[in-house]
Protein backbone atom coordinates (compact mmCIF):
# COMPACT_ATOMS: atom_id res chain seq x y z
CA UNK A 1 0.00 0.00 0.00
CA UNK A 2 1.02 3.66 -0.49
CA UNK A 3 2.73 5.32 2.23
CA UNK A 4 3.17 8.60 3.26
CA UNK A 5 6.03 8.98 6.75
CA UNK A 6 4.46 11.72 8.81
CA UNK A 7 5.59 13.60 11.43
CA UNK A 8 3.26 15.00 13.81
CA UNK A 9 4.23 17.94 16.48
CA UNK A 10 1.42 17.97 18.83
CA UNK A 11 3.84 20.83 20.98
CA UNK A 12 1.85 22.72 23.70
CA UNK A 13 -1.62 23.15 24.85
CA UNK A 14 -4.80 22.82 22.44
CA UNK A 15 -2.29 21.49 20.21
CA UNK A 16 -2.51 17.37 21.03
CA UNK A 17 -6.15 18.01 20.87
CA UNK A 18 -6.77 19.50 17.88
CA UNK A 19 -3.86 17.43 16.23
CA UNK A 20 -5.35 13.95 17.42
CA UNK A 21 -8.93 15.32 16.11
CA UNK A 22 -7.23 15.42 12.45
CA UNK A 23 -4.99 12.52 12.63
CA UNK A 24 -8.32 10.55 13.25
CA UNK A 25 -9.67 12.56 10.39
CA UNK A 26 -7.08 11.98 8.02
CA UNK A 27 -6.23 8.29 8.76
CA UNK A 28 -10.21 7.72 8.34
CA UNK A 29 -9.69 9.04 5.17
CA UNK A 30 -6.61 7.47 3.92
CA UNK A 31 -7.76 3.97 4.30
CA UNK A 32 -10.77 4.11 2.64
CA UNK A 33 -8.98 5.76 -0.47
CA UNK A 34 -6.49 3.29 -0.19
CA UNK A 35 -3.13 4.57 0.99
CA UNK A 36 -1.66 4.72 4.73
CA UNK A 37 -0.52 7.39 6.95
CA UNK A 38 2.98 6.27 8.82
CA UNK A 39 2.64 8.68 11.60
CA UNK A 40 5.72 9.01 14.18
CA UNK A 41 4.99 11.61 17.17
CA UNK A 42 7.30 13.80 18.98
CA UNK A 43 7.03 15.47 22.40
CA UNK A 44 8.92 18.43 21.53
CA UNK A 45 6.99 21.33 23.61
CA UNK A 46 7.29 23.51 26.41
CA UNK A 47 6.77 20.61 28.45
CA UNK A 48 10.14 19.11 26.70
CA UNK A 49 11.86 22.41 27.13
CA UNK A 50 11.38 22.01 30.72
CA UNK A 51 12.83 18.80 31.23
CA UNK A 52 15.98 18.80 28.40
CA UNK A 53 16.27 22.34 28.48
CA UNK A 54 15.68 22.62 24.59
CA UNK A 55 12.66 22.47 22.51
CA UNK A 56 13.72 20.09 20.28
CA UNK A 57 16.84 17.63 20.19
CA UNK A 58 20.09 19.19 18.50
CA UNK A 59 19.43 16.56 15.51
CA UNK A 60 15.59 17.50 15.81
CA UNK A 61 15.50 19.24 11.97
CA UNK A 62 18.06 15.92 10.60
CA UNK A 63 15.70 13.70 11.96
CA UNK A 64 12.32 15.69 10.79
CA UNK A 65 14.23 16.14 7.01
CA UNK A 66 13.23 12.15 6.27
CA UNK A 67 9.46 12.86 6.30
CA UNK A 68 7.37 13.44 3.79
CA UNK A 69 5.19 15.80 5.46
CA UNK A 70 5.20 17.60 9.10
CA UNK A 71 1.64 18.00 10.87
CA UNK A 72 1.96 20.56 14.06
CA UNK A 73 -0.81 21.10 16.70
CA UNK A 74 0.60 24.30 18.05
CA UNK A 75 3.80 25.70 20.42
CA UNK A 76 3.67 28.12 23.24
CA UNK A 77 3.12 28.40 26.79
CA UNK A 78 4.15 31.59 27.91
CA UNK A 79 3.23 31.04 31.64
CA UNK A 80 6.27 28.91 31.62
CA UNK A 81 8.71 29.54 29.09
CA UNK A 82 8.85 32.79 26.96
CA UNK A 83 7.62 32.73 24.04
CA UNK A 84 11.20 34.27 22.21
CA UNK A 85 12.33 31.40 23.70
CA UNK A 86 9.71 28.58 22.43
CA UNK A 87 9.10 29.70 18.96
CA UNK A 88 12.66 30.80 18.38
CA UNK A 89 13.56 26.91 19.55
CA UNK A 90 10.61 24.89 17.08
CA UNK A 91 8.35 26.64 15.01
CA UNK A 92 11.14 29.13 13.62
CA UNK A 93 13.49 27.34 12.95
CA UNK A 94 11.76 24.22 11.39
CA UNK A 95 9.99 27.14 8.59
CA UNK A 96 13.66 28.60 7.86
CA UNK A 97 15.76 25.38 7.53
CA UNK A 98 13.25 23.46 5.22
CA UNK A 99 13.09 27.11 3.48
CA UNK A 100 8.91 26.89 3.80
CA UNK A 101 8.63 30.27 1.95
CA UNK A 102 5.42 29.98 0.66
CA UNK A 103 2.62 30.07 4.31
CA UNK A 104 -0.73 29.21 2.32
CA UNK A 105 -3.69 30.70 4.41
CA UNK A 106 -7.01 30.14 3.03
CA UNK A 107 -10.23 32.33 4.06
CA UNK A 108 -13.14 31.68 3.29
CA UNK A 109 -16.54 30.62 4.65
CA UNK A 110 -17.73 27.12 5.41
CA UNK A 111 -21.69 26.70 5.18
CA UNK A 112 -23.47 27.53 8.25
CA UNK A 113 -21.22 29.59 9.73
CA UNK A 114 -22.18 33.16 9.97
CA UNK A 115 -19.14 35.36 10.85
CA UNK A 116 -19.50 38.83 11.96
CA UNK A 117 -19.75 40.22 8.63
CA UNK A 118 -22.76 41.34 6.95
CA UNK A 119 -21.78 39.54 3.42
CA UNK A 120 -20.07 36.23 3.97
CA UNK A 121 -19.45 35.71 0.29
CA UNK A 122 -15.41 36.16 0.47
CA UNK A 123 -12.95 33.30 -0.84
CA UNK A 124 -9.21 34.56 -0.59
CA UNK A 125 -5.97 33.31 -0.01
CA UNK A 126 -3.34 34.87 1.60
CA UNK A 127 0.02 33.96 0.74
CA UNK A 128 2.54 35.20 3.44
CA UNK A 129 6.19 35.49 3.13
CA UNK A 130 7.71 32.52 5.57
CA UNK A 131 11.81 32.70 5.76
CA UNK A 132 12.65 36.52 6.38
CA UNK A 133 11.40 39.84 6.48
CA UNK A 134 10.02 41.20 9.55
CA UNK A 135 11.26 38.05 11.20
CA UNK A 136 14.86 37.83 10.47
CA UNK A 137 15.84 37.74 13.88
CA UNK A 138 18.62 40.03 12.96
CA UNK A 139 19.35 43.26 15.57
CA UNK A 140 19.91 43.29 19.82
CA UNK A 141 19.87 45.13 22.71
CA UNK A 142 22.18 47.90 23.81
CA UNK A 143 22.60 49.93 27.15
CA UNK A 144 20.57 47.59 28.55
CA UNK A 145 18.42 48.42 31.42
CA UNK A 146 19.38 52.05 31.56
CA UNK A 147 17.59 54.96 30.06
CA UNK A 148 19.56 55.33 26.56
CA UNK A 149 18.65 51.79 26.16
CA UNK A 150 17.75 51.16 21.96
CA UNK A 151 16.26 48.06 20.76
CA UNK A 152 16.49 47.02 16.89
CA UNK A 153 15.03 44.70 14.70
CA UNK A 154 16.25 44.72 11.53
CA UNK A 155 13.66 43.56 8.65
CA UNK A 156 15.72 41.53 5.82
CA UNK A 157 14.56 41.74 2.41
CA UNK A 158 16.55 39.65 -0.17
CA UNK A 159 15.48 39.64 -3.72
CA UNK A 160 15.43 36.03 -3.86
CA UNK A 161 13.01 35.74 -0.96
CA UNK A 162 11.15 38.73 -2.35
CA UNK A 163 10.75 37.29 -5.63
CA UNK A 164 10.15 33.63 -5.16
CA UNK A 165 7.06 34.26 -2.78
CA UNK A 166 5.87 37.16 -5.34
CA UNK A 167 6.15 34.52 -8.29
CA UNK A 168 4.52 31.76 -6.01
CA UNK A 169 1.71 33.97 -5.51
CA UNK A 170 1.43 35.16 -8.85
CA UNK A 171 1.15 31.85 -9.50
CA UNK A 172 -1.98 30.67 -7.60
CA UNK A 173 -3.61 33.67 -8.88
CA UNK A 174 -3.30 32.43 -12.26
CA UNK A 175 -5.12 28.85 -11.07
CA UNK A 176 -7.32 31.11 -9.05
CA UNK A 177 -9.29 34.11 -10.18
CA UNK A 178 -6.87 35.99 -12.03
CA UNK A 179 -6.37 38.93 -9.35
CA UNK A 180 -3.12 39.41 -6.96
CA UNK A 181 -3.39 42.10 -4.19
CA UNK A 182 0.35 43.00 -3.53
CA UNK A 183 0.61 44.28 0.27
CA UNK A 184 3.59 46.79 1.26
CA UNK A 185 4.10 50.01 3.60
CA UNK A 186 5.76 51.17 1.10
CA UNK A 187 4.29 55.43 2.12
CA UNK A 188 6.22 54.96 5.08
CA UNK A 189 8.49 52.19 5.12
CA UNK A 190 10.89 53.59 2.08
CA UNK A 191 13.73 50.93 1.67
CA UNK A 192 12.52 47.41 1.67
CA UNK A 193 8.40 48.23 0.87
CA UNK A 194 9.72 50.29 -1.81
CA UNK A 195 12.01 47.18 -2.93
CA UNK A 196 8.51 44.91 -2.63
CA UNK A 197 6.75 47.04 -4.94
CA UNK A 198 9.35 47.69 -7.61
CA UNK A 199 9.28 43.52 -7.73
CA UNK A 200 5.90 43.05 -7.96
CA UNK A 201 5.88 45.54 -10.79
CA UNK A 202 9.12 43.90 -12.75
CA UNK A 203 7.25 40.52 -12.44
CA UNK A 204 3.92 41.55 -13.28
CA UNK A 205 4.79 41.57 -17.47
CA UNK A 206 5.34 38.06 -16.90
CA UNK A 207 1.75 37.15 -16.23
CA UNK A 208 0.15 39.47 -18.14
CA UNK A 209 -3.40 37.04 -17.30
CA UNK A 210 -3.56 38.81 -13.77
CA UNK A 211 -4.36 41.71 -12.49
CA UNK A 212 -2.37 42.97 -9.84
CA UNK A 213 -3.21 45.82 -7.45
CA UNK A 214 -1.00 47.49 -4.64
CA UNK A 215 -2.25 47.90 -1.26
CA UNK A 216 -0.66 49.56 2.19
CA UNK A 217 -1.59 47.04 4.79
CA UNK A 218 -3.57 49.72 6.53
CA UNK A 219 -5.74 49.85 3.99
CA UNK A 220 -5.78 45.86 3.15
CA UNK A 221 -7.03 45.45 6.58
CA UNK A 222 -10.22 47.86 6.49
CA UNK A 223 -10.31 46.16 2.91
CA UNK A 224 -10.73 42.38 4.28
CA UNK A 225 -13.47 43.91 6.72
CA UNK A 226 -15.39 46.25 4.21
CA UNK A 227 -14.97 44.12 1.03
CA UNK A 228 -12.91 40.91 1.16
CA UNK A 229 -15.52 39.83 -1.84
CA UNK A 230 -13.26 42.01 -4.05
CA UNK A 231 -9.92 39.82 -3.20
CA UNK A 232 -8.48 36.87 -4.54
CA UNK A 233 -4.80 36.10 -3.66
CA UNK A 234 -3.28 38.44 -1.27
CA UNK A 235 0.49 38.70 -0.60
CA UNK A 236 2.66 40.12 2.03
CA UNK A 237 5.59 39.70 3.87
CA UNK A 238 6.23 37.93 6.93
CA UNK A 239 4.74 39.58 9.78
CA UNK A 240 2.08 41.67 7.71
CA UNK A 241 0.72 38.30 6.45
CA UNK A 242 0.82 37.11 9.95
CA UNK A 243 -1.55 40.01 11.13
CA UNK A 244 -4.10 39.82 7.94
CA UNK A 245 -4.37 35.95 8.48
CA UNK A 246 -5.45 36.26 11.79
CA UNK A 247 -8.07 38.93 10.40
CA UNK A 248 -8.98 36.40 8.11
CA UNK A 249 -9.70 33.88 10.77
CA UNK A 250 -11.54 36.49 12.19
CA UNK A 251 -14.30 37.03 9.45
CA UNK A 252 -14.41 33.28 8.81
CA UNK A 253 -16.09 33.25 11.94
CA UNK A 254 -13.28 32.83 14.65
CA UNK A 255 -9.23 30.97 15.13
CA UNK A 256 -10.43 28.16 15.06
CA UNK A 257 -11.55 27.95 11.19
CA UNK A 258 -8.16 29.17 9.47
CA UNK A 259 -5.80 26.88 8.05
CA UNK A 260 -2.79 27.09 6.90
CA UNK A 261 0.43 25.28 5.06
CA UNK A 262 4.08 26.10 5.12
CA UNK A 263 5.30 25.28 1.60
CA UNK A 264 8.60 24.55 0.22
CA UNK A 265 7.44 25.06 -3.58
CA UNK A 266 10.63 22.96 -4.45
CA UNK A 267 10.03 20.34 -2.57
CA UNK A 268 13.57 19.33 -1.64
CA UNK A 269 12.94 18.93 2.05
CA UNK A 270 9.20 18.39 3.68
CA UNK A 271 6.23 21.16 4.36
CA UNK A 272 4.64 21.49 7.06
CA UNK A 273 0.99 21.67 8.18
CA UNK A 274 -0.43 23.47 11.64
CA UNK A 275 -3.18 25.72 12.01
CA UNK A 276 -3.08 29.76 12.00
CA UNK A 277 -3.99 29.46 15.83
CA UNK A 278 -1.79 28.76 18.39
CA UNK A 279 -2.58 26.94 22.01
CA UNK A 280 -5.01 28.87 23.27
CA UNK A 281 -3.73 28.92 27.12
CA UNK A 282 -7.08 30.56 27.70
CA UNK A 283 -9.01 27.11 27.08
CA UNK A 284 -6.31 24.46 26.76
CA UNK A 285 -7.76 22.24 29.48
CA UNK A 286 -11.84 22.78 29.00
CA UNK A 287 -12.28 20.18 25.69
CA UNK A 288 -14.15 22.94 23.70
CA UNK A 289 -11.08 23.66 21.06
CA UNK A 290 -12.46 23.91 17.37
CA UNK A 291 -9.92 20.93 15.29
CA UNK A 292 -11.50 22.27 12.01
CA UNK A 293 -8.72 24.38 11.32
CA UNK A 294 -6.21 21.66 11.95
CA UNK A 295 -8.45 19.53 9.97
CA UNK A 296 -8.13 21.67 7.09
CA UNK A 297 -4.88 22.30 7.05
CA UNK A 298 -4.53 18.11 7.10
CA UNK A 299 -6.69 18.65 3.63
CA UNK A 300 -4.05 20.81 2.44
CA UNK A 301 -1.35 18.16 3.97
CA UNK A 302 -3.21 15.09 1.65
CA UNK A 303 -3.77 17.70 -1.41
CA UNK A 304 0.23 18.60 -0.73
CA UNK A 305 1.06 14.61 -0.96
CA UNK A 306 -0.95 14.23 -3.96
CA UNK A 307 -3.93 12.63 -2.48
CA UNK A 308 -6.63 15.07 -4.14
CA UNK A 309 -9.83 12.45 -3.99
CA UNK A 310 -9.11 12.09 0.19
CA UNK A 311 -8.43 15.74 0.47
CA UNK A 312 -11.47 16.47 -1.23
CA UNK A 313 -13.25 14.15 0.82
CA UNK A 314 -12.24 15.70 4.06
CA UNK A 315 -13.35 19.11 2.80
CA UNK A 316 -16.27 17.96 1.56
CA UNK A 317 -16.93 16.08 5.44
CA UNK A 318 -15.94 19.42 7.28
CA UNK A 319 -18.37 21.22 5.42
CA UNK A 320 -21.14 18.88 5.70
CA UNK A 321 -20.42 19.10 9.77
CA UNK A 322 -20.70 23.10 9.65
CA UNK A 323 -23.80 22.74 7.43
CA UNK A 324 -25.34 20.72 10.00
CA UNK A 325 -24.78 23.51 12.81
CA UNK A 326 -22.01 21.64 14.38
CA UNK A 327 -18.90 23.70 15.19
CA UNK A 328 -20.10 26.25 14.00
CA UNK A 329 -20.41 28.66 17.38
CA UNK A 330 -17.17 29.20 18.72
CA UNK A 331 -17.09 27.38 22.25
CA UNK A 332 -20.44 25.49 22.19
CA UNK A 333 -19.23 21.93 20.84
CA UNK A 334 -16.67 20.14 22.44
CA UNK A 335 -13.59 18.93 20.23
CA UNK A 336 -14.62 15.16 20.69
CA UNK A 337 -17.93 16.02 19.18
CA UNK A 338 -16.73 18.09 16.08
CA UNK A 339 -14.39 15.42 15.31
CA UNK A 340 -16.70 12.47 15.87
CA UNK A 341 -19.32 14.42 13.71
CA UNK A 342 -16.87 14.88 10.92
CA UNK A 343 -15.40 11.03 11.46
CA UNK A 344 -19.25 10.40 10.84
CA UNK A 345 -19.82 12.73 7.53
CA UNK A 346 -16.80 10.57 5.78
CA UNK A 347 -18.42 7.46 5.61
P1 LIG B 1 -4.09 31.86 20.22
O1 LIG B 1 -4.33 31.70 18.78
O2 LIG B 1 -3.55 30.68 20.93
O3 LIG B 1 -5.46 32.29 20.95
C1 LIG B 1 -6.15 33.51 20.64
C2 LIG B 1 -7.63 33.36 21.03
O4 LIG B 1 -8.28 32.46 20.11
C3 LIG B 1 -7.83 32.75 22.41
O5 LIG B 1 -8.93 33.35 23.05
C4 LIG B 1 -8.12 31.28 22.13
O6 LIG B 1 -8.91 30.64 23.09
C5 LIG B 1 -8.86 31.35 20.78
N1 LIG B 1 -8.61 30.14 19.98
C6 LIG B 1 -7.46 29.81 19.34
N2 LIG B 1 -7.59 28.64 18.72
C7 LIG B 1 -8.84 28.20 18.97
C8 LIG B 1 -9.55 27.02 18.60
N3 LIG B 1 -9.02 26.05 17.84
N4 LIG B 1 -10.82 26.88 19.06
C9 LIG B 1 -11.38 27.84 19.82
N5 LIG B 1 -10.76 28.97 20.18
C10 LIG B 1 -9.48 29.15 19.77
O7 LIG B 1 -3.15 33.12 20.39
P2 LIG B 1 -2.35 33.68 21.67
O8 LIG B 1 -3.23 33.57 22.88
O9 LIG B 1 -1.79 34.95 21.26
O10 LIG B 1 -1.13 32.68 21.84
C11 LIG B 1 -1.05 31.61 22.77
C12 LIG B 1 0.28 30.91 22.58
O11 LIG B 1 0.34 30.29 21.31
C13 LIG B 1 1.49 31.84 22.64
O12 LIG B 1 2.53 31.14 23.22
C14 LIG B 1 1.76 32.13 21.19
O13 LIG B 1 3.06 32.55 20.92
C15 LIG B 1 1.48 30.78 20.59
N6 LIG B 1 1.15 30.76 19.17
C16 LIG B 1 1.61 29.69 18.47
C17 LIG B 1 1.26 29.53 17.15
C18 LIG B 1 1.76 28.35 16.39
O14 LIG B 1 2.23 27.40 16.99
N7 LIG B 1 1.69 28.33 15.09
C19 LIG B 1 0.40 30.46 16.54
C20 LIG B 1 -0.06 31.54 17.29
C21 LIG B 1 0.31 31.67 18.62
C1 LIG C 1 1.57 32.02 13.23
C2 LIG C 1 2.06 32.41 14.61
C3 LIG C 1 3.59 32.49 14.63
C4 LIG C 1 4.01 33.50 13.60
C5 LIG C 1 4.18 32.87 16.00
C6 LIG C 1 3.72 31.93 17.06
C7 LIG C 1 5.66 32.98 15.97
O1 LIG C 1 1.48 33.59 15.04
O2 LIG C 1 1.95 30.96 12.73
O3 LIG C 1 0.77 32.78 12.66
O4 LIG C 1 3.98 34.70 13.85
O5 LIG C 1 4.38 33.08 12.51
MN1 LIG D 1 -0.05 34.31 13.73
Amino acid sequence: MKTHRIARIPGDGIGTAVLDAASAVLDKAAASSGFALESQTFPWSCAFYKETGAMMPADGIETLRGFDAILLGAVGWPAEVPDSVSLHGLLLPIRKAFVQYANVRPHRLLPGVEGPLREGGFDLLCIRENTEGEYSGAGGRVHQGTADEVAVETSIFTRTGVERILRFAFERATERRGKLASVTKSNAQKHSMVFWDEITAQLSGEYPAVEVTSYHIDAMAARMVMAPQTLDVVVASNLFGDILTDLGAAIQGGLGFAASANIDPTRKSPSMFEPVHGSAPDIAHLGIANPMATIWSGAMMLEHLGERDAAARVMTALEATTARGIGTVPGRDRTDAITAAVLEALD
